[in-house]
């Protein structure tokens, strides 16, 4: 076996979407199998790769931030190598390429979105003759074929279907750093997922920007509703799929949630803004009236179903009428989750030259009034499982108490429980047990394990 990187320990550090985790673990077992061994900590790490998003600037600033703190860490005591080499990956490194050198010089390694694939050569280079390896390409030609997978719960996986996006959001850098939509073929998709139903894996995600337009650059353009009854019968037990564009959202999706045996009663739909104009600006080509109506036909279709959604805060130009279209949409449809952002200005997307001159502390102030909101019905929303019994597929301990086991609903709630007399979380981990619940918070309910 050609092992370069035996005796080598690498750590990856993953910022930004699932996407980006799924890629960490795809790295991660790339360099398991050419003989490295995964470590948790910067300090133990021979090789340090950073997974990095730039959607929002916040992201950027902690890059920055994290790399340059790196030069005070020595390399571990026993490593094979006199200096610790350091790889960004992802997002930043697709967008900067060579710049990033320039800006971060202890560098060693810039790879893109397309270039996954290449990493270890990249990586054996920089240790062998040293200076910048770079490399960065415009577009991969097709789906990247299969590259092992280090999967961080052997219970759960993600499953890329299309990487990508066609939408051009008019505040959004990722159809620049991500590139064109593409998806992977049908066959390649079932035969991945039937591959983890064999290994034991109870949950299945499947992931693109916009999974909701598979299949329009492929023969036949097979839909997504295809992918989601292929998938339920594979036998997998719980399906999810992430994200969701409203504009694509199909009646035969919506219909799925209603018949189909694995899919889980929770979709992430971002909404973005309540505000027909925002939505205009922003390039979303659908308005609230559709949005409203396809929560209507998903509570149709699935009475109980649990709907999350993203919403930016403080687009070029908003005024208080718009926010209060927004905020309006957000307590009309009573979401039991809401990821809200604050705009982030992105260089290179059509939002960064509009006119943008609210003062930070008017939205700062919306902001925290959504998120008031927001938290109510959460709140709220979780308040309709106290005394229900729910299977839970168990994650393992708690953060909070080391006693507890923390699980998700089928509607993707977190859930605490005691941990049953001669067991133990890590025991429990990739089980679905039944819970009674007995309590209702905010961000999670909590009961006890019954038969
Ligand atoms: N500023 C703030 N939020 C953004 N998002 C994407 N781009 C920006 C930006 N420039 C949010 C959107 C998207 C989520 C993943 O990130 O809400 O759905
Ligand atoms: Fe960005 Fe819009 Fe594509 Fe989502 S759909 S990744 S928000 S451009």
């Amino acid at each position: 076996m050609h092992t370069p990187f035996m005796n080598m320990t690498f750590c990856v550090r993953t910022f930004g979407c699932q996407m980006n985790k799924h890629d960490s673990e795809r790295i991660a077992g790339m360099l398991e199998g050419l003989g490295g061994l995964m470590v948790d900590t910067v300090e133990e790490a021979d090789i340090l790769i950073y997974m990095t998003c730039c959607v929002r600037e916040a992201a950027d600033t902690r890059l920055y931030g994290q790399v340059a703190s790196l030069k005070n860490i020595p390399v571990r005591s026993g490593s094979p190598l006199s200096k610790r080499i350091v790889a960004v990956g992802g997002c930043i490194g697709q967008r900067d390429g060579d710049e990033l050198t320039k800006k971060l010089p202890h560098l060693d390694v810039v790879f893109g979105t397309h270039n996954l694939a290449s990493l270890p050569h990249l990586l054996q280079a920089a240790i062998e003759e040293g200076g910048h390896q770079v490399e960065v390409l415009d577009a991969s030609s097709s789906f990247p074929t299969e590259l092992p997978t280090s999967r961080e719960h052997s219970w759960a996986a993600w499953l890329p279907i299309t990487i990508g996006c066609n939408n051009f959001c008019t505040y959004c850098i990722v159809p620049y750093v991500r590139g064109r939509e593409k998806s992977r073929p049908i066959e390649d998709i079932v035969v991945e997922a039937e591959r983890y139903v064999a290994a034991g894996v109870k949950e299945i995600t499947l992931l693109g920007q916009n999974v909701n337009s598979y299949g329009r650059d492929l023969y036949g353009s097979p839909r997504f509703a295809q992918i989601l009854k292929a998938l339920d019968e594979t036998g997998v037990e719980r399906l999810r799929f992430a994200t969701s564009h409203p504009k694509d959202l199909s009646d035969e999706v919506i219909a799925q949630f209603g018949s189909l045996r694995s899919l889980m009663p929770a979709l992430h739909l971002p909404a973005q803004s309540g505000s027909d104009r925002i939505l205009q600006l922003m390039n979303r080509r659908y308005t609230s009236a559709h949005y409203r109506q396809l929560v209507s036909k998903l509570r149709d279709a699935c009475p109980d179903i649990a709907l999350s959604t993203d919403i930016i805060v403080g687009f070029p130009g908003e005024t208080e009428k718009d926010f209060m279209d927004t905020a309006r949409l957000v307590d009309e449809i009573g979401y039991h989750q809401v990821f809200t952002f604050i705009y982030s200005k992105r260089e290179g997307t059509p939002a960064a030259s509009m006119e943008d001159n609210t003062p930070h502390e008017v939205i700062q102030k919306r902001f925290d009034r959504l998120v008031d909101i927001v938290q109510a019905h959460a709140f709220e929303k979780n308040q309709l499982d106290l005394g229900a019994t729910i299977p839970v597929l168990v994650e393992g301990s708690s953060k909070r108490d080391e006693l507890l086991i923390a699980g998700k609903s089928p509607k993707n709630q977190t859930v605490h429980a005691p941990v049953p007399a001669g067991k133990t979380p890590e025991q429990l981990a990739g089980s679905i047990v039944n819970v009674r619940i007995n309590e209702a918070k905010t961000w999670y309910l909590a009961g006890d394990i019954v038969e």
